[in-house]
């Protein structure tokens, strides 16, 4: 038990969903120097790439070191409290570069920033400026309001900002695989969770930004985009919507509502060599129309990442899922009816909810074994300051046995990752090059179609190929392939 004391979070793909990630070094000849470091979910590091464009067309080149900036922006979670404890600490590092540097503009952006607002500024004395998802398009002006000595705070939420027309300055970039953000905030009050307060209602983006934007990549050399939301499966852009936000523009007009299975269609049709990933799909919303769109498009990956949270119908009542066991594993069972077997399924759970019994984990533990899931994010319950839970329901599972049930459902994944695996054993797929192994260079990391990464020999292929490969090892966390055509024809 000793192992998970001090993380609220452990998977494989985990380290990094609490790690963070900066800018690097992008020299334009520009005046100043931006670094941001970014926290969170895939969301929040796509919207730090709107605020480098953002920054950039006011006179900012981005810094991968802190040391060198004239400004520094800290993007946000406030997802559990780990999250935010995180960012506060970070906060006293970048005390010493004001100290050498007092003309130095810290800001805190992010949903921690939209969670406590001015409060930052008076706990957090070396902060700037703090500015909420919504109030990008601020920043220039608060950051020059603070260069003169004036702080200042923009938390405005919106319900029509999706940052449509700003084209994101990608960062961390391999030139492969890009994240397009569709829709923004969440509608939904699952009780748990901090996202509605903090990214505001749920709003989605043009649709022809969203393919526009896929085309451009796609031109530029990638080759696979991630749609982003919190919710994709509820995706919808009304005519009405579309006629208000083109009053005067002469481009093409959506005359029928586009839901996430058109949108999808849509953006698998730029190129049968753009692979096409979405998340965060939802199991109250998920419909057979977008499972059919999936299996209709060889480009669209056959992965879902399905958040479960909990296999109990009462704890998922509690959370406010509007879902309940039953209805999960009925979804579960239409992917395997429509994409098979082998359409990658991942999940997020909680362990410990409040008032969760030890039978009640259990049914986590038996709906894990009967989905047979690829992989999961897996916490501990953190009780979120506003959020329904910490209003009506008393936190009330000790710490101990939260991370005991954690080390379970850990435990349960490492064996059913394995076990899944191991079906791959012996398969030709098709894998997309990503780069260089993390242990050797003379290795390249691919990933399949149900997400997993691949690993093959480096002589063969380079960074952006698409291999057909035979899988000839399987580990819990990965496959290795041996190399059987370097871009075959997708068409
Ligand atoms: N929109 C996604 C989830 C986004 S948050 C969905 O609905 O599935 C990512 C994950 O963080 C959640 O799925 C949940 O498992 C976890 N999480 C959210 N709030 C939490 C909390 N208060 N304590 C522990 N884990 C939490
Ligand atoms: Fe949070 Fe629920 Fe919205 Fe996901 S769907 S972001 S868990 S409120
Ligand atoms: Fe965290 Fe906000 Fe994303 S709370 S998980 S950065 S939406």
């Amino acid at each position: 038990m000793d192992l998970i004391k001090d993380i609220d979070i452990i998977t494989a793909e985990e380290a990094q969903a609490c790690d963070y990630k900066t800018t690097t070094d992008e020299n334009t000849g520009k005046t100043k120097k931006l670094y941001i470091e970014s926290y969170g979910c895939q969301m929040n590091f796509a919207d730090s790439e709107i605020v480098a464009s953002i920054m950039k067309e006011n006179g900012f080149d981005t810094t991968s070191d802190f040391l060198q900036a004239d400004v520094i922006f800290l993007n946000t979670c406030s997802i559990r409290e780990k999250a935010e404890l995180t960012v506060r600490k970070r906060l006293t590092d970048f005390q010493r570069a004001k100290k050498a540097k007092p003309e130095l503009t810290i800001g805190v952006l992010g949903c921690m920033a939209e969670r406590l607002k001015e409060n930052l500024l008076q706990e957090e004395k070396i902060v700037d400026v703090v500015v909420g998802p919504d109030a990008y398009r601020d920043l220039p002006n608060l950051v020059s309001a603070a260069e003169d000595g004036q702080k200042g705070v923009n938390t405005f939420l919106s319900r029509e900002e999706t940052y449509a027309d700003i084209a994101p300055v990608r960062l961390n970039s391999n030139g492969v695989t890009a994240f397009i953000s569709i829709m923004r905030g969440c509608d939904n009050m699952c009780s748990f969770c901090v996202v509605p307060f903090t990214r505001g209602r749920e709003r989605s983006r043009d649709p022809h930004s969203i393919v526009a934007e896929a085309q451009d990549l796609f031109s530029k050399g990638y080759k696979e985009v991630t749609l982003l939301g919190q919710n994709v499966d509820s995706y919808k852009w009304s005519p009405e919507e579309n006629n208000k936000a083109r009053l005067n523009k002469k481009e093409e007009e959506v005359t029928q509502v586009v839901n996430f299975a058109h949108l999808l269609e849509m953006v698998a049709q730029v190129s049968p060599y753009l692979r096409v990933r979405f998340s965060t799909s939802h199991p109250k919303d998920i419909t057979d129309e977008v499972l059919h769109t999936m299996k209709k498009y060889d480009n669209i990956c056959k992965y879902i990442h399905l958040p479960v949270q909990s296999g109990n119908s009462r704890m998922l009542d509690l959370m406010n899922r509007t879902y309940d066991r039953e209805w999960y594993l009925n979804r579960v069972t239409a992917i395997r009816e429509i994409l098979g077997e082998e359409c990658g399924i991942s999940s997020d759970m909680i362990t410990g909810f409040c008032t969760e019994t030890e039978e009640e984990h259990q049914d986590t533990l038996s709906l894990m074994d009967i989905v047979k899931f690829d992989f999961s994010y897996m916490f501990f319950y953190s009780e979120r300051p506003g959020t329904l839970a910490a209003k009506k329901f008393e936190d009330d599972i000790p710490l101990e046995i939260k991370k005991r049930r954690l080390a379970e459902v850990i435990t349960k994944q490492a064996e059913l990752s394995s076990e899944r695996n191991k079906l791959d054993f012996g398969q030709e797929q098709l894998i997309l090059i990503e780069g260089t192994a993390k242990k050797s260079d003379q290795q390249l990391r691919g990933r399949n179609s149900a997400n997993k990464v691949v690993i093959i020999p480096a002589d063969h292929a380079k960074k952006g190929d698409y291999v057909r490969v035979k899988i000839i090892e399987v580990s819990q966390a990965t496959l290795f392939g041996e190399v059987l055509e370097v871009n075959p024809i997708l068409l």
